[in-house]
């Protein structure tokens, strides 16, 4: 056995002492030729339990994949659609931060839906990661702060304002609460700038926000180009996350504005300015539960069987990713590459590519610190 495999019986043997496991009610994942016990029935077996415990545990993702969405977050704008039925004389929409895409595939579906309407629909749907296309959907792939991205938006709407522009963009959390908060303004500002070029008067523009110590800000931000501003909470969304959405109606922003991507739009300072306020001048922000609340709860665990005559079968995702950033992680534990702390092994990943081996030098320094 090689120094590294040691290592990784060590450290499954630590994990079972840890965490009190015994062998039998755990099949270990060990994909090396040593472990030959398993037949291919339990492999299965082991393979569809660990894929139906997920389905059990969040009906709202075993729900997108029997209905056919890419993402749960579908059910998110479903929701937010029944409270506010946004969708309603929209012809052209953009959707801000798409991927994988369940937010473009309602509105492709929504929008769409009447075959004499289709040719005037419009439908720009903008993300960091590539996207697999969907029928009348333009799909560009790009950075929402960036000027140039913004700027290939708007050319796509010159003329001819949207009438919905929606953005459900998350970065990746760090943990840090007040970073990944900070984040999450940045990206919805972003997508509020590029509102202001693309949006006509009286259109909608909805987007995630998080329920932080800032969302008095961003909504008194909002406040100023929109008359109506609700902080809503679909059924979806669970309540164990800081996600909620603001749904911003009938866009009119104040006389004499012009839109400018170098503007940093209102830059106010929290704490000077509203976090100081008192008594009636406080805004206090509202928070509206949507979708059916009797619906699936987004925190409960629900049985496979939800129907008794109705057998439970397993449906694979919609639209597995198609370039994901964790590709890269994923061949590097497959092959087992990732645990390794000798440097030849570090020899043999860079062979592989040099983004190996970075990610191979990250991952042994930050197993150690
Ligand atoms: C929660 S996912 C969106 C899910 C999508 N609404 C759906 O229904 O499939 C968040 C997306 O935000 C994108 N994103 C984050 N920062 C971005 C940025 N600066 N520009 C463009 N997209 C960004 C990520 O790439 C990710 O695909």
């Amino acid at each position: 056995m090689e120094r590294s495999e040691n290592a990784r019986v060590r450290i499954v043997v630590k994990f079972f002492k840890d965490t009190g496991y015994k062998v039998g009610q755990c099949v270990c994942a060990s994909r090396t030729p040593h472990n030959t016990t398993q037949t291919t029935r339990e492999q299965n077996l082991v393979v569809r339990m660990g894929r139906s415990s997920k389905d059990k545990r969040d009906i709202y993702y075993r729900l997108a994949k029997e209905e056919g969405w890419r993402a749960r977050s579908a059910f998110k704008l479903l929701q937010l659609d029944q409270e506010f039925n946004l969708f309603t004389g929209v012809n052209r929409a953009v959707d801000l931060c798409a991927a994988p895409g369940s937010w473009s595939q309602v509105l492709s579906r929504k929008l769409r839906g009447q075959e004499e309407t289709t040719e005037q629909v419009k439908i720009v749907a903008v993300d960091l990661q590539a996207m697999a296309p969907l029928p009348g959907v333009t799909q560009i792939q790009g950075d929402i702060t960036k000027v140039s991205t913004a700027q290939e938006i708007i050319r796509h709407f010159e003329g001819h304002p949207a009438d919905l522009v929606v953005c459900d963009g998350a970065p990746d959390v760090t943990g840090l609460h007040d970073v990944d908060e900070y984040i999450q303004a940045q990206l919805l500002l972003a997508a509020l700038n590029i509102t202001t070029h693309v949006l006509k008067p009286g259109g909608t523009f909805v987007a995630k926000i998080f329920r932080g110590k800032d969302v008095v800000l961003l909504y008194s931000q909002l406040k100023i180009f929109f008359s109506g501003v609700t902080c809503a909470k679909p059924r979806s969304s669970r309540n164990s996350s800081i996600e909620a959405f603001v749904v911003c109606q009938n866009y009119s922003p104040p006389e004499g504005y012009i839109p400018n991507m170098s503007n940093p739009l209102l830059d106010h300072a929290y704490d000077v300015d509203f976090n100081q306020l008192e008594g009636p001048n406080r805004v206090i922000v509202p928070f509206l539960a949507c979708g059916d609340l009797s619906a699936f709860d987004s925190d409960r665990t629900y049985p496979l069987q939800l129907d008794s005559d109705k057998l439970y079968e397993y449906t694979p995702p919609t639209q597995p990713p198609i370039q994901p950033p964790y590709q890269q992680a994923c061949h590097l534990r497959r092959n087992n590459l990732l645990s390794r702390e000798d440097t030849a092994s570090r020899e043999d990943t860079a062979s592989i590519c040099p983004e190996t081996e970075r990610l191979s030098t990250q991952t042994a320094e930050q197993s150690h610190t």
